[in-house]
């Protein structure tokens, strides 16, 4: 009887503890008042301990009963601990998350790559004087990059080019095969597609054995050509003069000087004055000018070897290097900086 009592006495206790620890749990308002309350009931010296210490002086009868029930009741709070855990959870994410009144979070966003946006710039300066933009292949035949320009094989002029010969690449008709060391090898196959009047700008890749500050061994090129009836000098420098406004800004001044190319006649140098003393001449400069590269009027052999009659059509060509240009417009000193795709560099464009 006296047991009985007791069992009935520490049921009822344990029932109330059981209802006591949930209510905790449903109005814990975060992880560590859960984990607290836990600590309170669960916990080795936890009410719900201090309760057994009696059961083991009861009957077996007493025991098991008492030792099911609590048992039971521990299962029930650890599984409402973990349902409050779960809810506190989901709302913290929300709280955090899904606010739909805060601002979102922007994903960073890039932009072209620098050499990209200069070939899409230089693209659209020429296509307002109606050139159109043309590609031709990257791996080329030796008649196109040189031969057929006028630059026989033993041409000291060739050296340089400092050519990737392509190994074991030969056509009986068109000669080694080589990786294009300029666009200029554009000009005989556009010649060759199209007829006059001709009005071509080919960018492409280039490749030579050259590696320093401002050469590297894959590089772009931009090649104009345009032929046609009563072509002159002044048609080649008024397109390089509109280009160094347009893509320099309208205080830069272009000149041409006499040179020597094979496959122009006459040739020139073309430069634009100095980015950082505007003419005056410094110490980044030759006296005021940067080189900007090739022109001339092209020359009547390699408008024979492209099939024109030289007596009815003349031309102008240029050939300039795009990451050049680039390097002059914003004073890039390194052209290795427009190829290491380090962002810090990249991320001022
Ligand atoms: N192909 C020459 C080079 O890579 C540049 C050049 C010079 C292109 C004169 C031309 C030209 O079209 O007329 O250095």
């Amino acid at each position: 009887m006296f047991f009985v009592i007791i069992r009935l006495m520490l049921t009822d206790q344990i029932r109330n503890l059981k209802n006591e620890a949930i209510g905790e749990i449903l109005e814990a308002k975060d992880a560590s008042e859960i984990e607290n309350t836990r600590a309170t009931f669960l916990g080795r010296s936890g009410k719900l301990n201090q309760l057994t210490k009696e059961i083991p002086n009861l009957a077996l009868e007493e025991k098991k009963h008492l030792g099911q029930l609590i048992n039971e009741v521990k299962i029930n709070i650890e599984s409402a601990i973990e349902q409050s855990l779960e809810k506190l959870n989901v709302k913290n994410f929300q709280n955090k998350w899904f606010d739909v009144t805060l601002p979102g979070i922007r994903p960073e966003q890039g932009h072209l790559h620098l050499i990209t946006q200069a070939i899409s710039e230089i693209t659209n300066i020429f296509t307002e004087l109606g050139f159109h933009r043309a590609r031709y292949p990257e791996a080329e035949w030796d008649w196109y990059a040189f031969e057929g320009l006028n630059m026989s094989q033993n041409h000291p002029a060739r050296d340089e080019w400092e050519t990737f010969f392509i190994k074991d690449l030969d056509n009986k008709k068109y000669g080694k095969g080589v990786l294009t060391p300029h666009t200029s090898s554009g000009q005989l196959r556009e010649m060759e597609k199209y007829s006059p009047p001709i009005r071509m700008l080919n960018i492409a890749k280039c490749y030579r054995r050259q590696s320093d500050m401002s050469h590297a061994p894959m590089f772009y090129q931009f090649e104009g050509l345009v032929v046609d009836k009563n072509i002159n000098i002044s048609h080649l420098k008024g397109t390089i003069d509109y280009f160094t406004k347009k893509y320099f800004g309208p205080d830069r001044k272009s000149r041409i000087r006499p040179f020597h190319f094979q496959f122009t006649e006459p040739s020139f140098e073309v430069d634009v004055t100095c980015l950082i003393c505007h003419g005056k001449g410094c110490r980044t400069c030759k006296q005021g000018w940067m080189e900007l590269g090739g022109s001339g009027m092209v020359h009547p052999t390699i408008l024979k070897n492209a099939g024109i009659d030289p007596e009815k059509y003349t031309g102008f060509a240029f050939g300039w290097g795009v990451e050049r240009v680039m390097m002059m417009k914003y004073g890039i000193p390194d052209i290795r900086l427009l190829f290491d795709g380090d962002l810090r560099f990249l991320k001022q464009f």
